[in-house]
């Protein structure tokens, strides 16, 4: 297995080819440009080399703190935004250059602000179709699809030709949900699709989302900060920092026995008291990590509190600890 500095070690031993959705490999490196020529100073590694398996029914939770990479991730997964390298491949095909148009209808993605999601021009229903539109279907087999989603998210006819500004922020979620639903997809994007909105709105949408999954047999891919709503809504949880995924376990045993340092550092701080409150880990934040130089050896060292003389250089490996648990830290 080739491993350097540059070249953290490779996760493809996690990929279970008979996955819904499967990850090899994956990086994504945005330029960072100076000067007034805006020669290129160096890269962002957003998402740099990670390998992961999402099964056919299941919700992966993603957690890890504010620029992990882990919307880079979901766009990478949901197609929006092409890979530096690596592989995806969905329902068994490579997808990472092209993907046949009957499969894109297949992958939609939520993202957490519906306002911004929505054009405030359009009618409810005229947005939940427009995907069919685009696809060239007729606007009456169009519409009594949309009619049908826009009621299995609980949104009535009388909102159909209501505009965005009418709606509460709970009833606009659901809207681009409907409008996520219209195509049959099989795998979903949900970006922190409740962080915006109230608590007690935010626990309709996730049970919304829960039951959804179920009456559509969705897969999902579910972005969060928010420890609660993993544990509510995960199968399994992956946490990522700093581009790497640096540990994967079903979610019982995550929260049980937690293994890496910064999966513990992240517990640490749940349950929250006050959910509204900012999650506070108890890892040392007057760090800065400036992501376009990365620390070299295990990229979590300056912080962790546990850190050996080998994680200065040494860059470790996804090893399993148990069954389904990865992790990876020389501790293991
Ligand atoms: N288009 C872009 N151009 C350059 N850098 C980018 C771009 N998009 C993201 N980044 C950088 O990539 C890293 C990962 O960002 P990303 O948005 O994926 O993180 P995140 O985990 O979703 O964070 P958050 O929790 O704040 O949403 C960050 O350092 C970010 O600044
Ligand atoms: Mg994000």
């Amino acid at each position: 297995m080739r491993k350097n500095k540059e070249d953290p070690g490779l996760q493809e031993h996690v990929v279970d080819s008979s996955a819904l959705v499967q990850a090899i490999n994956l990086k994504k490196y945005y330029p960072v440009y100076s000067g007034v020529f805006r020669r290129i100073k160096g890269y962002v590694r957003a998402v740099d080399g990670v390998s992961l398996s999402i099964r056919q029914g299941e919700s992966l939770v993603l957690v890890g703190e504010s620029g992990s990479g882990k919307t880079t991730l979901g766009m990478l997964l949901s197609k929006l935004t092409q890979p530096t390298s690596g592989k995806i491949i969905f329902k068994g095909l490579d997808i990472t250059d092209k993907i046949p148009k009957k499969l894109r209808r297949k992958i939609r993605v939520v993202f957490q602000d519906p306002y911004a999601s929505l054009n405030p021009r359009i009618k409810i229903l005229g947005q939940v179709i427009e995907p069919l539109i685009a696809e060239g279907i007729e606007k009456k087999e169009a519409e009594e699809k949309g009619y049908k989603v826009l009621e299995a998210v609980g949104l009535g006819t009388e909102l159909a030709s209501k505009y965005p500004h009418e709606l509460s922020g709970g009833q606009r979620q659901r809207a681009v949900i409907a409008r996520a639903l219209v195509t049959d997809p099989e795998f979903l994007v949900l970006d922190e699709p409740t962080s915006m909105l109230d608590v007690s709105i935010q626990a309709q949408i996730l049970n919304l989302l829960k039951r959804l999954k179920q009456e559509y047999s969705l897969t999902y891919l579910f972005i969060t900060h928010n420890l609660a709503v993993a544990r509510y809504i995960g199968d399994r949880i992956a946490v990522m920092y700093l581009g790497r995924i640096v540990e994967t376990a079903p979610k019982r045993t995550l929260f049980s026995n937690p293994l890496h340092p910064y999966t513990k550092a992240l517990l640490s701080a749940y349950p929250a008291p006050d959910p509204e409150k900012p999650w506070n880990p108890e890892i040392p934040v007057d760090i800065a990590i400036n992501p376009v130089k990365l620390p070299g050896g295990c990229r979590f060292h300056p912080r962790c509190p546990l850190a050996m003389e080998k994680c200065k250089s040494g860059t470790p490996e996804l090893v399993r600890a148990e069954k389904e648990h990865y992790v990876e830290c020389f501790l293991y």
